[in-house]
């Protein structure tokens, strides 16, 4: 506490990311980051980049990156936002588009920085809750809010929701913006993108921190109707005009060319996660379905808390959150190579034995 700090400080409870240990040696499955580098293509790029001049500033408005993104998705450059790392993005979408006098929607379990960036910009905000099953019923949306926002496939449970779902929020709500955070969407759930065209209130944010492999390069981007763009756009000239870099653009756009690298790796993901999830069923783990590069787990004994301990006896680390209550039984793993799926299960059976 200081006698220094502005109002708004003493009241707020920052996010706490994952840890990044300093140790080598670690099977790190806590952060949901990609086991495979990215793009051979990337690295090429960001070697020319080097070559350049670091003397200028970037381009403010990233407009090779948009370019690139929005061919991806056959949208306009107009229908795309650019920021450092989605979290950025998400911020601006919050102050930009969500702070209305009346309440802002999201589930009880769910991304933990939302309720962050409602503390930041003084957002009142209606925590829904999930089903019995985790899953977000969008009928339960269906009341007065100045705003509605939830990942697809939700984090940390990486339960996904079906895309005709979202559009029958969409149909019903039609006044308020509907945010869908798409970080995990690529490991096999429906993207709502197909929609923005037809829902002028729909915005859909991505990053390339998981499927594309570049957490360390900090790029999101959010999609939608072009005056939602231009509230983003607004507010980002209003605080950091350059919030990426000359390396995150020319990485990201290369990442965002290489679509068969991406689908490649992608792939691979999937197939090992429906490994791991055998692997842990098979030790009397019960597994959420996941849409994600992440499972959410827990033993039909043990206690989740004394499970992540053990594993990390082992240099084996994975996520634990102790809140809310009815998750804290449940381990989040995200999917690394095989290899380290094996030495997940091997260490398990150990502990379990
Ligand atoms: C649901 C969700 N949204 C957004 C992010 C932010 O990702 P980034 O800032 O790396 O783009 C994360 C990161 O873990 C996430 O889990």
């Amino acid at each position: 506490m200081s006698k220094f700090w502005s109002e708004v400080v003493h009241g707020l409870t920052p996010y706490v990311p994952g840890e990044q240990p300093k140790l080598n040696n670690l099977v790190k499955l806590n952060t949901n980051e990609n086991p495979y580098g990215p793009s051979p293509k990337v690295i090429v790029a960001l070697q020319l980049e080097v070559a350049e001049t670091l003397r200028l500033y970037p381009d403010p408005n990233s407009d090779k990156l948009k370019a690139a993104i929005a061919e991806n998705f056959g949208l306009q450059a107009n229908q795309v936002f650019i920021g450092n790392g989605s979290d950025e993005v998400l911020a601006h979408v919050f102050q930009a588009l969500l702070n209305h006098s009346r309440p802002l929607l999201f589930p009880d379990i769910t991304y933990s920085f939302y309720p962050v960036y409602c503390g930041l910009y003084g957002i009142e905000s209606e925590i829904i809750p999930l089903n019995n099953q985790f899953e977000i019923d969008v009928s339960d949306y269906d009341r007065p809010n100045g705003g509605i926002i939830f990942p697809n496939p939700n984090a940390p449970t990486g339960v996904p929701l079906a895309l005709v779902e979202i559009e029958k929020l969409l149909k019903f709500n039609t006044e308020s913006v509907v945010v869908i955070d798409e970080a995990y969407v690529d490991f096999g759930t429906e993207s709502a993108v197909k929609l923005i065209n037809a829902y002028p209130n729909l915005l859909v944010t991505q990053t390339l921190s998981k499927a594309r492999s570049l957490a360390g390069l900090r790029v999101g981007y959010a999609l939608g109707h072009k005056d939602l763009i231009e509230a983003l756009v607004r507010v980002k000239d209003s605080f950091n005009s350059y919030p990426i870099d000359r390396f995150a653009e020319a990485g990201a756009t290369a990442a965002m060319q290489d679509k068969a690298y991406f689908e490649q790796t992608c792939e691979k993901v999937i197939a090992t996660r429906a490994a791991l999830v055998q692997g842990l069923q098979a030790l009397d783990f019960e597994v959420l379905p996941s849409g994600a590069n992440f499972v959410f787990a827990k033993h039909k004994t043990h206690d989740g808390a004394a499970l992540t301990e053990k594993l990390r006896d082992k240099n084996i680390i994975i996520r634990h959150f102790k809140k809310p209550a009815r998750i804290a039984p449940y381990l989040r793993i995200t999917i690394g190579t095989d290899t380290q799926s094996k030495q997940l299960l091997d260490a398990l059976t150990t502990i379990l034995k």
